[in-house]
């Protein structure tokens, strides 16, 4: 039907834990099953969180876990998923997930989704009638977008398809059914030859890539999309505007018109996975001198040494797992957009 040269490659996964948390205990990777019609297959009814932790010297560090797990939390909120679940029990969770997985290093899979009953099956698109199951896995994952990435940039372009509107797809929900429009967005990349694609918002307005956030520098201002823009507010998007200030740099959220990415000093995508990988082309048009620019090094930089325990944070954000727990903040200092009054109108 078409040529799929280059695109089976997936994120290298050298090492997956083999217990899963499943509502409250930890059972065998291999017994972590759902039955086929599951509600969640059919109609897409899953909320999920991706979490890295990080090797440092004092052991494994779980990167801003509170603020995943609020995220999490406010998903299943917005989806009207009626859990038992609270913040310190998931944040538990997850920790000891990670000390039971002995890895240095991991990404961390927490997904709260609607099961099935198999003594009273219900297959409408209702999902009330249907359970929630909640798990969490780990793995230790690679580059997301591959090893060279970090430092040499990737090609994107820019995608046919627009990210979703806010009433009807919110994008401020992590969603497993959002993630159809961002496999719209990375299939027609990727088979196009492009690493990643960006998507705009119904507007014709930069949102963001299938699975990151995107910045933009001009001269010495680092911008990036509002989350009026149908953007994931994402975590390490944050940490890189508090980096910034922290830097001096001005960053400011802005409508970000496409040909504006064109004329870019610099552009960067933002995310857990994706860290923060510089973006070298777009459209095959050359971005700044068509690597990774100085401002995004500069970031990156403080952002690899924040996550690797070797410079404190702007913010209470590693969780060492072997260490006991240390006081934290109600947020951690998460404000998901630079302006308050910003973020109110655009939540
Ligand atoms: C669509 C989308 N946008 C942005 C992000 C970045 O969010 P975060 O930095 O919280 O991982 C992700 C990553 O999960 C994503 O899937």
């Amino acid at each position: 039907m078409f040529s799929k040269e280059g695109t089976a490659k997936d994120v290298k996964t050298p090492r997956i834990c083999d217990v899963v948390w499943h509502d409250g205990e930890f059972i065998k990777w291999n017994d972590a099953r759902v039955h086929v019609m599951s509600h969640v297959l059919h109609y897409g009814s899953s909320v999920f969180e991706g979490i890295r932790c990080y090797a440092t010297k004092r052991g494994p560090a779980i990167f801003r876990l509170r603020e995943h797990i609020q995220r999490f939390l406010n998903s299943a909120k917005i989806y009207r998923m009626d859990h038992p679940w609270t913040l310190d029990q998931l944040c538990n969770a997850s920790i000891e997930l990670a000390r039971r997985s002995g890895m240095d290093q991991c990404y961390i899979r927490p997904i709260l989704f609607r099961s099935l009953d198999e003594e009273h099956p219900a297959f409408g698109v209702n999902p009330f009638p249907n359970p929630l199951a909640c798990y969490i896995g780990a793995w230790d994952w690679g580059k997301y977008l591959g090893d060279e990435a970090i430092e040499q940039g990737v090609d994107v372009c820019v995608s046919t398809w627009n990210r979703l509107t806010a009433n009807s797809m919110p994008a401020m929900a992590k969603s497993g059914a959002n993630y159809m429009n961002s496999q719209l967005i990375k299939m027609e990349a990727l088979l196009n030859g492009f690493a990643e694609g960006i998507a705009l918002d119904d507007r014709g307005y930069v949102s963001e890539g299938s699975g990151e956030n995107i910045f933009i520098v001009h001269g010495d201002v680092v911008l990036t999309p509002p989350l009026s823009s149908s953007i994931l507010p994402g975590i390490t998007r944050d940490s890189v505007i508090q980096i910034c200030q922290e830097l001096g740099i001005t960053v400011k959220e802005r409508t970000i018109q496409r040909a504006a990415l064109y004329v870019a000093d610099e552009l960067f995508f933002s995310g857990t996975a994706a860290e923060i990988t510089p973006i070298r082309s777009v459209d095959r048009i050359t971005v700044g001198r068509g690597g990774r620019g100085p401002i995004t090094e500069k970031i990156q930089k403080v952002f690899f040494e924040v996550t690797k325990g070797e410079r404190p944070a702007p913010g209470d954000w590693l969780t060492y797992i072997n260490e006991p727990a240390q006081k934290s903040t109600d947020n951690n200092g998460f404000a998901g957009a630079i302006d308050e009054a910003e973020l109110k109108v655009s939540v």
